[in-house]
This record gives C-alpha cells, sequence and structure tokens, in this order.
C-alpha cells in the first residue's frame, strides 16, 4: 500500500513541477491552473497522511510556512563581488580597450542588469541545500527557507551534481504594484521600488510572507564554472538553463564595440516594455580563460563592468501648485502633474522646493515640464517647455498663508523658506508626529503616515507622549474600522519597544530645530543622559565641534520652554530611556563591528563614511587588528590594506560598503 502511495506521490510531485518549470521557466504553460491546483490539492492531502513521503522537492514547499528564529551569517567560499560602472558611451569605450590590453579578440556577453538582489545558491547532489544573500560580499545571510518559495528556483536539479550558481532575486512590476496596493488598504508603508520590496521579502523570518511576494529570479554566474568542463560564460549560461534554472532570455554575444554600443541602445529604448525592472546592462567577456587573463581589483572583476542608464526625463503637464506645511512650519509648494510612467512608477507630484526654485525657472501651472528621475531619487521637475506655451499658463504666486491654519506666513531672513509659525497648527502637529515615529527617529513600526493623521483626527494623538497612552484605549482602537487585535498588539508593541532606544533617537525624535540625527548623536555621545544635556549652557555648546551657534541656541531655547520641560518629564515617567546607550545596546545592524578605512573614497569624505557606520552602530578605528570587522578599502590604499590580507580580515570596496550601509 505504502509502495503505491509513494508512487503515487512520486507521479504528483513530478507532475507539478515539470508544469511548474514550463510555465514559470519556459513560460510556456501545458495544464490550466485549475488542474494544477487540482493536483496540488490531491498531494496535499497526500503528504497530510503520510508525512514520512514528502519529498524535499515537493512543491508544497514552495508556499512556505518555515519560521525561523534569526538569519545565520553565512561565509561566501568566493567572494561575491560587486561590479564596476560605466556611464556614457566614452567610458564603455575605454573598458573596451582595457580589456583589448589583455585579451586583443575578446566577445562580450551583454546582459540586462536586473534590479534586484544577488543570491548564491548552493546544490549538493543536485539538492538545494543553502540560499544565502550577498551581504558584504564575503558574509552573506542564510535565507533559504525564503528562497525555497521562488517557483523558479529548482529545488532539485536536472543533474546529480554538487555546484554554486548565482543570480538575481527580483519582484515583477506587477507584483510589486499589487504588493503596494494591498499594503496601502492595510495601512502598511509602500515600498518605494520593486528592489526595495524583494529585499524586504528575503528578509523575513516567516517563510509564508516570501511565498505570497511572487518573487522570481534569473542566474547568471557560477563562481567555478571550469570545473563542469565550462569554457565560455555563453556555455555556463546554457548550463545554467540545462540544470533547470531561468536564464534571461534577453542575453546576446557581441563580437564587437559596435554590435555592444547598439545592444545597449536597443535595451535603453525597450526597458520599458520588460516585466521587470532593469537598471543597466552588464557587459561581461566571454571567454573564462580571457576572463582569468583580466583579473581583479580589490573591489571588481577587470573582466566585466555595468552600464548604468542615464536618468530618464519625460514631459507631462504641470496641472496646479498645491501648498503643504511641514513638521517645522514650512510651506512648500508641491507640483500636481498628469500622472505620467517614469521608472517603473507613476509621478503625479512632486516638491518644487521653494519660491525662488520655482521662480527662478519660471514654471507656471498649465506649462509642460520636464519631469527627470535617477534611480530611487524624489522625481524633479526640470522646467519648462516654453515653446509649448499657448498663452493661458498661470505665473507662480507664492502662498501668503498657511493652508491648513490660515495664519500669515512668515519669511526668515536669509533662507528662500517661508513658514507657519501657528504653534498650534493640524499640519505642522501632524508632521511633528509622522516624524516622532520614523525610522531614523523612534522606529515606531506599523506608524503609516496615514495611521498617524487619522489618529490624530481622532483625537488619539495630539504630542508625542500620547503615543505612549494608546494602550489605554487598545479596547477602542481594536474596534476601528481596518484595525484589528493583531495589528494594535504590534503597534503596541513596537510602542513599548520604542522606549528603550538609546537618547540620540529620542532627541531627534523630539524635532528640536537644526538638530538632525547627525546633531543628535553628537549632543548624545557628549552628554549621556537627557538631564546633562537640559543643563548644558550655550557657550558649552559652541565648544562642541560641528556644533555652531544657531544649533546651540535652538538647543537652549528649546529646553528653556515649559511646554518642552513638561513633555520631557512625562516622556521620563511612561518609562522612555533617556541614555545614550552606546553601539553595543541598540539592535542597529553593525552594532559590535569596527571599521578601518584606508585610501580615498570617491563618493564621501573620511567623516560621512565615519557618520554612516556611527549611525549604523559600527565604530571607527585607525588601525588594524584581528578585532576588525573589516577594512574599507579607497583609492590609493595604504599599508593597513596589506595589513589587512596578512590578517585575513574581511575587504569591502568602496561600492560595496555603499551597497552595505544601504542594505
Ligand atoms: S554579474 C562577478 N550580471 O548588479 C559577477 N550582476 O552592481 C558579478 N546584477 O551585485 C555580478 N544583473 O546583484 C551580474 N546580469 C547580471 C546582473 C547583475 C543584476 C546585479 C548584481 C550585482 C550588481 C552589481
Amino acid at each position: 500500500m505504502n509502495q503505491d502511495v509513494k508512487k503515487h506521490i512520486d507521479e504528483l510531485v513530478e507532475l507539478l513541477n515539470k508544469a511548474s518549470y514550463e510555465y514559470h521557466t519556459l513560460d510556456k504553460p501545458t495544464i490550466t491552473d485549475q488542474e494544477y491546483d487540482n493536483y496540488l490539492h490531491e498531494l496535499v492531502s497526500l503528504e497530510e497522511k503520510y508525512p514520512e513521503l514528502v519529498r524535499s522537492d515537493s512543491p508544497t514547499v514552495r508556499v512556505g510556512g518555515e519560521v525561523i528564529d534569526d538569519f545565520q551569517k553565512v561565509r561566501h567560499e568566493i567572494p561575491m563581488l560587486s561590479l564596476s560602472n560605466v556611464f556614457n558611451e566614452s567610458e564603455i569605450v575605454h573598458f573596451d580597450e582595457k580589456v583589448k590590453k589583455f585579451v586583443p579578440n575578446t566577445s562580450y556577453v551583454c546582459e540586462l542588469k536586473i534590479d534586484g538582489l544577488s543570491v548564491s545558491l548552493i546544490y549538493k547532489n543536485g539538492e538545494l541545500v543553502r540560499g544565502a544573500t550577498r551581504g558584504d560580499g564575503v558574509v552573506g545571510e542564510d535565507i533559504t527557507h525564503n528562497v525555497k518559495t521562488i517557483r523558479n528556483i529548482p529545488l532539485r536539479l536536472k543533474e546529480k551534481i554538487d555546484i554554486e550558481v548565482r543570480g538575481e532575486i527580483y519582484m515583477p512590476k506587477k507584483s510589486f504594484e499589487a504588493l503596494n496596493e494591498t499594503r496601502k488598504k492595510n495601512h502598511q508603508e509602500p515600498f518605494a521600488n520593486p528592489r526595495n520590496a524583494a529585499a524586504g521579502s528575503v528578509r523575513q523570518l516567516d517563510s509564508s510572507i516570501a511565498a505570497s511576494r511572487n518573487l522570481s529570479s534569473f542566474m547568471y554566474h557560477i563562481p567555478n564554472a571550469k570545473d563542469y568542463g565550462l569554457n565560455t560564460h555563453y556555455d555556463s549560461l546554457k548550463f545554467l538553463e540545462k540544470l533547470g534554472f531561468t536564464v534571461n532570455p534577453n542575453i546576446q554575444l557581441v563580437s564587437n564595440l559596435h554590435e555592444l554600443l547598439d545592444y545597449i541602445e536597443k535595451w535603453t529604448e525597450k526597458r520599458e516594455s520588460l516585466t521587470y525592472e532593469i537598471d543597466g546592462i552588464v557587459i561581461k567577456v566571454n571567454g573564462l580563460d580571457d576572463q582569468e587573463k583580466c583579473g581583479y581589483t580589490v573591489k571588481y572583476p577587470k573582466w566585466a563592468t555595468a552600464y548604468k542608464f542615464p536618468a530618464m526625463i519625460v514631459l507631462t503637464k504641470l496641472k496646479d501648485i498645491k501648498f503643504t506645511v511641514g513638521r517645522t512650519g514650512q510651506v512648500v509648494p508641491n507640483a500636481i502633474l498628469e500622472p505620467v510612467l517614469l521608472m517603473g512608477s507613476v509621478i503625479s507630484k512632486t516638491t518644487l522646493h521653494n519660491e525662488d526654485y520655482v521662480i527662478g525657472k519660471d514654471i507656471r501651472i498649465g506649462d509642460t515640464v520636464k519631469i527627470k528621475k535617477a534611480g530611487d531619487v524624489i522625481p524633479e521637475v526640470i522646467g519648462p517647455e516654453v515653446m509649448r506655451r499657448d498663452g493661458t499658463e498661470i505665473p507662480f504666486v507664492m502662498a501668503k498663508e498657511c493652508p491648513i491654519c490660515h495664519e500669515p506666513l512668515v519669511r526668515k531672513e536669509e533662507e528662500s523658506a517661508y513658514y507657519c509659525v501657528n504653534p498650534h497648527c493640524d499640519a505642522k502637529r501632524i508632521e511633528s508626529l509622522i516624524h516622532f515615529v520614523s525610522r531614523n527617529a523612534m522606529n515606531i513600526e506599523g506608524f503609516g503616515d496615514n495611521i498617524v493623521e487619522d489618529f490624530y483626527n481622532m483625537g488619539y494623538l495630539n504630542t508625542f507622549d500620547d503615543f505612549y497612552h494608546l494602550y489605554e484605549k487598545k479596547q477602542e482602537l481594536m474596534e476601528l474600522e481596518g484595525f484589528g487585535e493583531k495589528s494594535i498588539n504590534n503597534l503596541l508593541t513596537s510602542i513599548e519597544n520604542s522606549k528603550k532606544n538609546s537618547l540620540e533617537r529620542l532627541l531627534f525624535a523630539l524635532g528640536i530645530r537644526h538638530v538632525g540625527a547627525k546633531t543628535a548623536k553628537i549632543l548624545a555621545t557628549h552628554y549621556i543622559t537627557m538631564e546633562k544635556l537640559q543643563s548644558a549652557t550655550l557657550e558649552e555648546l559652541i565648544e562642541i565641534k560641528d556644533i555652531g551657534s544657531t544649533i546651540a541656541k535652538s538647543i537652549i531655547k528649546y529646553f528653556k520652554n515649559e511646554t518642552n520641560q513638561n513633555l520631557l518629564t512625562n516622556l521620563k515617567e511612561l518609562g522612555l530611556n533617556m541614555k545614550y546607550l552606546g553601539a553595543i545596546s541598540t539592535n542597529l545592524p553593525l552594532a559590535g563591528k569596527s571599521f578601518v578605512l584606508t585610501g580615498s573614497l570617491e563618493t564621501m569624505t573620511r567623516d560621512e563614511a565615519q557618520e554612516k557606520i556611527e549611525s549604523l552602530g559600527g565604530t571607527w578605528s585607525s588601525s588594524v587588528s584581528k578585532k576588525t570587522g573589516a577594512v574599507i578599502v579607497g583609492e590609493n590604499p595604504g599599508s593597513k590594506y596589506q595589513k589587512a590580507l596578512e590578517l585575513n580580515v574581511p575587504i569591502l570596496s568602496e561600492q560595496e560598503f555603499i551597497d552595505m550601509i544601504q542594505s
């Protein structure tokens, strides 16, 4: 009997996996969704009855359900390198010239640069045993439980071999849009772009979340390709296909610069038609021996580069200019645009910064305007198409009063900005509450802007201490439309957890004028306790490096104000931590890790790098030891680089460092 069941389970698994491969990898479905579901249903019931017969490559694994406690760190035997970038034709020509010095007759493989996150997959005897993120290139995180839910990542290969393969996990544009719709409905913050959404999905402890996100993958690299008798990158891609992976179909072998530039031109035009986002084109030397001849820098392979698409520009109509009030009271003009698709997102609104910006560019309501967007950056109105004017355009006039409370605005001396100075203005209050919960401030998860606004309008929130009284209204809150016990519990837990934050978060969250995250950190590390900071004098504050008289005056003014003093007393009584906890005790991603920099960085100063590290909980040191977490290697590195190699300390290129702090 058991043998028969086993045979039937085998048949079902094979049939379902074949159907799934034909659907997800070959894009040629052979059975209907209905048939698939029926077979799957049958398999689920059999597996429930005979759990000992569940196969490791059963499609039921894709549904997820495995929950892990924490992400295990894993070391990449061969570092996962990043790619150098080129931005225009002459840089491509230069790349080609450099390659030709090593390998005069090379051909290249051109590929699309998928905008997702890279993954390493390890198979033993043909079975998927580990999936890991790139991390800092040397140490990544084990995300096997989530990788198994991605339908075009084979759980079992077509050959029983040991192999590591690498590629990109991404979220198709459609899945991204649907996900954000649902998130908005559930009062959750939408993801900024498909890449963030994909990265957020694989960083979930509960694999059923990743399973619900419709992630997909393209594989593009075999680190030890020559061990499998392969001679070219193109053959590696064909081999990946043969093993059952999805390889992007738009790869092209090119034999000269002319063909290469044609490929780039073609995909620059066609990129919008793809069902997933790409942010450039990857150019790789085809021959594996040729690749070795080109070699590597500390940061990148010299045999490959990524051409990054330029910022995109589109034209659209400026329908109106609407004013909004920020938490500091600044009233900002915003462009209301005829919705237009730009790099995967629909743009219908963007900031126009201030009066000088709009007047300087002579932007008028009714104008056709040029909009630019580069990567994640907020879309920018470049300027009007003056030739397209028909005389009906309306010149811009800055608001004279607050759009919310209608109090007259004040233009501060030497600033382009206008402010609403009414302390009771609703808009300012709401914005300051939103700022309080935001990620770099108290980091109270689950509070989207809409929830804060709704809670304010319903009278639950007015001042910061109200967040910590919300638990008293738990029953009432649970009955609100769109909330249930689970979401309110989560919200209250996040609020409770925020009480333990280190002092700098609270200082930043209070919204003291001119005190950004960086200044808050300086103040917290200098004074250690809120009490000491509250009794600081102006002279004392000015003495501190990076604190000028404007900031110092603003701090003194804040703490002198009686309402603020009462607020702080209340927050303290409510149990909020008022001390600087240092890097070790926080949950920050780099807590406990020390970094050393050698050489100079292209994109930031040493101070900026140091600040970034510290803001993520890491520490900074000037000498390399065994305990150093990583050495960041810039241009013209010094002896610290050698020392790092000797001591086997992880090495990060500038790009890897940037990727790390961004992720
Ligand atoms: S090759 C040594 N090929 O781009 C080979 N990378 O900016 C390294 N990426 O970390 C990667 N599409 O996450 C390669 N077709 C492609 C790619 C690709 C996207 C990503 C990958 C890499 C990043 C570098």
